[in-house]
């Protein structure tokens, strides 16, 4: 990721990671903490699609993720339900008042812990609850905006049904608008196999690559290799497809 973004993601930038259902989603907003806490960095990692339990079960697998950064504190995982009781936001829809809320507790909890790489997983069903375009597109700038000042970098997911050319990479058509980046995943099917790709579409402050990479899920991490037939050329040279 850091040769196709020439250098990372830059600093406090919101990035939205948008991609199809089993298309590596969790699993890379993972590893992206797991790194940055593998050099000391505080993570944190709510989840809103699966229980915290279940998504540490499943992470636990891969040999890149150690349990010791989430006994160290290093890694916090936050249930989004947990939240929302804590905050009495129990209930089917959000209100301006209730998005502040939300806000609130999460930058207070980022200032606290001193989160620098943070991955809310997903926007997309934390933004169902939000019922008006105009407080979604709030909610999201706002949150930018304030963790940005706090030097925190954030992922933030987004499951979409279809990541062709064509579609949106939100499930709100507005998260792409705000995010400093997009992040797109995929599947291409090919000779039977549906496999996984990642595409930087947008990265404010980098001349990043554009290409589209095919995605591995390997025990030490995800990954990326250019997919040459796709028009990689200009990329680093790799062995897929060949
Ligand atoms: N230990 C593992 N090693 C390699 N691949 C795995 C492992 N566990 C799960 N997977 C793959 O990861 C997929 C789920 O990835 P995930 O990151 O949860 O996707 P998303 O969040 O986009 O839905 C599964 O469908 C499976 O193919
Ligand atoms: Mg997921």
């Amino acid at each position: 990721m850091d040769e196709i973004l020439r250098g990372g993601i830059p600093y406090g930038s919101t990035v939205l990671v948008a991609g199809t259902c089993g298309s590596g989603k969790t699993t890379l907003g993972m590893e992206f903490l797991v790194r940055g806490a593998t050099s000391g960095e505080a993570c944190a990692h709510f989840t809103a699609t699966e229980p915290s339990v279940k998504l540490l079960e499943n992470i636990r697998q891969y040999s890149f993720f150690d349990m010791k950064m989430i006994d160290s504190g290093l890694i916090n995982v936050f249930d989004m339900d947990v939240l929302y009781s804590w905050l009495g936001l129990e209930k089917a829809s959000f209100d301006l008042q209730d998005v502040y809320a939300l806000i609130k507790a999460i930058v207070d909890i980022v200032n606290t812990i001193g989160v620098t790489r943070l991955v809310i997983d997903s926007v997309t069903t934390l933004c169902y609850k939000i019922k008006s375009e105009q407080l979604i597109r709030d909610f999201l700038f706002t949150l930018g905006k304030k963790l940005a000042t706090l030097g925190c970098t954030t992922l933030l997911i987004a499951e979409i049904t279809s990541a062709t050319e064509n579609a949106h990479w939100s499930s709100f058509g507005v998260e792409e608008a705000i995010a400093d980046g997009i992040i797109v995943m995929g599947d291409v099917e090919r000779m039977g196999h549906l496999l996984r790709y990642l595409q930087v579409v947008k990265m404010r402050g980098t001349q990043h690559s554009r290409a589209k990479y095919a995605i591995e899920l390997t025990p030490l991490g995800v990954m990326l290799t250019p997919m040459l037939k796709w028009g990689a050329l200009n990329d680093r040279a790799g062995s897929w497809g060949a």
